[in-house]
């Protein structure tokens, strides 16, 4: 019995021990913060730019503030994905009305190479006229499609040629520049309309 009793005081006080451990170590790691991003997960979607428009322009985000935008990445070459979202893009606009003209439509190149401000105003002819082309270096591109978080990459082809693999989705930003949400690829036609029309009036998507 009394062994037993012992046995069980010492384990009652490694276990008070272990818990002042644990308490203190958690009280620390708060008093540092390290808990924070735990809690608190932030992935921003939008920030700073600075391209050059398909009409020679320089175009940069700060331009963009106090008016609703919408940013899709993409390339002329693209056989698909491009034609279809600047064509449902272009219906919209025209759905849209009056309420279009307080919008943006951006549509930034990944191969800037191939695709100059010349290049981009030919291939948007096809499209609404309000539909704005962006290029710009190298580094530019990817600060910009970094910051969206668009995923792109080049592929090489049969007989030195190459096509690129992008984001399909629309980003829908707010007149301050913050991420409102995302148009899918092929949404849609009212859903898409209904997105937009949510992103004028400012209300959640
Ligand atoms: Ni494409």
């Amino acid at each position: 019995m009394n062994a037993d009793a012992g046995k069980w005081r010492r384990r009652a006080s490694s276990s008070a021990i272990l818990a002042a451990i644990v308490f203190g170590l958690l009280a620390l790691a708060c008093a540092f913060g390290l808990l924070q991003p735990l809690s608190q997960p932030t992935v921003r979607i939008g920030g700073p730019f600075s391209l050059t428009s398909h009409t020679g322009a320089k175009l940069a985000d700060t331009d963009l503030r106090g008016q609703p935008f919408t940013m899709f990445f993409g390339f002329t070459h693209c056989p698909e994905v491009c034609p279809t979202t600047l064509w449902e893009m272009s219906q919209a606009l025209q759905q849209l009305g009056p309420e279009a003209d307080q919008l943006k439509v951006l549509f930034v190149t990944v191969d800037p190479e191939r695709d100059t401000a010349d290049a981009l105003a030919s291939y948007l002819q096809s499209f609404d006229r309000r539909i704005i082309g962006l290029t710009g270096s190298p580094d530019e591109i990817r600060a910009a499609a970094d910051r969206y978080r668009a995923y792109w990459r080049r592929i090489a082809l049969d007989g030195g040629d190459y096509t690129m693999d992008h984001t399909a989705s629309v980003f829908l930003m707010d007149a301050k520049g913050d991420f409102f949400g995302t148009i899918a690829y092929e949404e849609q036609a009212d859903v898409r309309l209904d997105k937009l029309r949510r992103l004028l009036a400012g209300t959640g998507s």
